[in-house]
């Protein structure tokens, strides 16, 4: 650990995993980042691509309490500190995929998986990894099981991942003690404009239920409106969820 409460590894398992088996250990605050993942997890079950010397993976522990800072927001909080550090490093069209990828044009750029370690029925922490494409050649990114990029393909330029780690946590654990103040509702004209969702078609599945219809709007508690066909409206939470613009 250095002395601003970050843990650097050359390779491990999942920096989530690394978490939320030594919650007891790290203090709130500490971020793990790793140069490769050997075990790397995406939402839905899906693997993280994670080879050495070209990415960003990174997980921040936080723990009760949580004040005003809803846990479940804390993927929306994420996605929002991405979208300002990519755009900061010169990305140009970048947005969030709602719940919590941010995408360039049609390309996934970054993805945020959260995670809560409950003992006994009480959260003890709370995990948000994060992936970023940072230097990925376009090479290595054709490989993957859909459309990617990375920040260096769309600034132009290499990127240095101490740069960004630094840069993304300052958003982070700004929007974090903003939510702990004031609410989600602070930060989210921010998030719901980063989104560039209202108005596209689109069909969001999971569970037994699979919604199709036009965004009508985000709301202030994470949760998108969904207005299908028949005129019928239905608010879905994110959750295991995923969502593909028609
Ligand atoms: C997704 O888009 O499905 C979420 C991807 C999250 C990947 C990051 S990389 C750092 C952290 N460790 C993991 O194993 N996953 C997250």
């Amino acid at each position: 650990m250095t002395d601003d409460g970050i843990i650097y590894l050359d390779e491990v398992d999942s920096t989530n995993s690394y978490c939320m088996r030594s919650y007891e250990d790290l203090s709130i605050g500490t971020i793990v980042v790793a140069d490769s993942q050997t075990a790397g997890r995406g939402r839905l079950g899906r693997v993280w691509h994670s080879p050495p010397g070209c990415n960003l993976y990174a997980s921040i522990i936080l723990k009760p309490p949580f004040w005003r800072l809803d846990p479940a927001l804390l993927p929306h909080i994420a996605s929002l500190a991405v979208y300002n550090m990519v755009c900061d490093f010169g990305v140009e069209n970048a947005w969030i995929k709602w719940p919590n990828d941010v995408y360039a044009g049609g390309r996934k750029l970054a993805g945020v998986l959260t995670e809560s370690r409950i003992v006994n029925g009480a959260v003890q922490a709370v995990v948000t990894g994060i992936g970023i494409n940072l230097n990925m050649p376009a090479a290595a990114l054709a490989e993957l099981d859909k459309p990617a990029t990375s920040i260096a393909i769309e600034a132009g330029r290499d990127i240095a991942r101490d740069a960004c780690v630094k840069a993304l946590f300052g958003y982070f654990e700004t929007y974090c003690s903003t939510c702990q103040a004031h609410g989600f509702e602070q930060i989210y004209p921010a998030w719901r404009e980063a989104s560039a969702l209202v108005g596209r078609q689109v069909s969001i599945a999971g569970g037994d239920r699979t919604v199709v219809g036009q965004v009508r709007d985000l709301q202030n508690d994470g949760s998108i409106l969904i207005e299908e066909a028949d005129g019928r409206r239905s608010s879905v939470r994110s959750g295991d969820l995923s969502l593909t613009l028609l």
